[in-house]
């Protein structure tokens, strides 16, 4: 049995948000996001919108293109509707779908890899044969848009990515749309570094009230960041699984198609990719549309890759992500369809 995710989709809200907007509302500038990032615009929601509906978006854009029941769901995302219960169960209530389990992931940025992971399991143990994988945020109304907030403020966007991950026998026969076999996957985390990027209140760490007035003055209910610390540590941690998963599997860099990283800095995947002994036009970027969407970032770019048709049967796809926690991990496709 081999597990395929196929059937790639996004939701993106209609807002655009450029740099020179953001301009106006805090002291940055444009040439200052672009060189320092790689962003030039994001999308965020306009109107009451859920993460759970930016998630059940992409969600059905999935299911219209392999229709059929699914057994189960996995949502991944770091800006859930409300502190409980996760986005999971409003993704099944919204779709319609019968009372199938719902499991909630968090892990931030690496969330989709961590979704995946699971998926593939359940899969090869029998447990379900068709699940559904979202990753999804909306950190537009989380994030502080006075200067306070503007080194975290300008990297964020909305937005959310699916599919369907589901056991077949013989990938080579695949009817499936834009299907790529799941390889293998690596993951891992370290939790001595939870303070270095994190949204600190409402939390049951906080004794006796979890949320007090002058904790929302100070901006602590906003997510903050070591910003140097996440990113070096990002550029060793991404290349160190990238490199260790590609040789479980025999392979090397020069095997990789197209590398598909989480989008958190284009400087941070050029220089992943640098070390790899990646080409420039085997990275593919989305952050410079779509800023960070954290959980949303790989499912938005593998959807934008295959609708772009850069992806053909036979290709190898990396993918690789750091976050939050920290967490860190990578996961190997095969394009079976395009
Ligand atoms: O997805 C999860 C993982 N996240 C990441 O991987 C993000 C990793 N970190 C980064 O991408 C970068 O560290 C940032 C893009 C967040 C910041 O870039 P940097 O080159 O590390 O800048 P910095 O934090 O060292 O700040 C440089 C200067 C500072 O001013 P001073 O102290 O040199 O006077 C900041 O106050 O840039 C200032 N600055 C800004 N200026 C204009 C910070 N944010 C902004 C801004 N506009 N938005």
């Amino acid at each position: 049995m081999k597990s395929i995710a196929h059937s790639f989709s996004m939701s993106i809200p209609t807002r655009k948000v450029t740099n020179e907007d953001l301009s106006r509302v805090m002291d940055t500038s444009n040439e200052w996001i672009v060189q320092r990032t790689g962003i030039e615009s994001r999308y965020w929601v306009e109107s009451p919108t859920t993460t759970s509906d930016l998630a059940t978006q992409a969600a059905r854009g999935s299911l219209d293109r392999s229709p059929g029941a699914v057994e189960a769901i996995i949502a991944a995302t770091l800006s859930p509707d409300y502190s409980f219960p996760g986005i999971g169960v409003s993704v099944q209530h919204k779709l319609g779908l019968p009372p199938v389990p719902a499991f909630d992931v968090r892990n931030q940025c690496c969330g989709f890899l961590y979704g995946l992971e699971m998926a593939d399991a359940l899969v090869q143990v029998g447990k379900y044969r068709r699940i559904l994988v979202v990753g999804a945020e909306v950190h537009s109304t989380g994030l502080d848009m006075s200067t306070r907030g503007r080194d975290i403020a300008v990297l964020f966007g909305d937005g959310a990515g699916s599919c369907i991950v589901e056991g077949v026998e013989d990938s080579r026969s695949e009817t499936r749309p834009q299907a790529l076999e799941i390889i293998g996957s690596e993951l891992h985390s370290d939790g001595a570094h939870v303070e270095e990027l994190w949204c600190e209140h409402p939390g049951s760490a906080h004794f006796p009230t979890r949320i007090t007035q002058e904790l929302v003055a100070e901006g602590k209910v906003f997510p903050l960041m070591n910003g140097r610390k996440v990113f070096e540590h990002a550029v060793k941690r991404m290349t160190e699984v990238s490199m260790s998963l590609l040789s479980r599997h025999g392979l090397s860099a020069a095997d990789v198609n197209l590398f598909v990283p989480h989008q958190a800095n284009l400087r941070i995947n050029s220089l992943v990719a640098s070390q790899l002994g990646l080409r420039e036009d085997q990275v593919w970027n989305t952050i410079q549309n779509f800023g960070n969407t954290t959980a949303a970032t790989i499912p938005i770019g593998l959807s934008c890759a295959f609708e772009a048709g850069r992806l053909e049967p036979g290709q190898i796809v990396l993918s690789a992500a750091f976050g939050s926690g920290f967490t860190w991990g990578a996961t190997l496709l095969k394009v079976v369809r395009g």
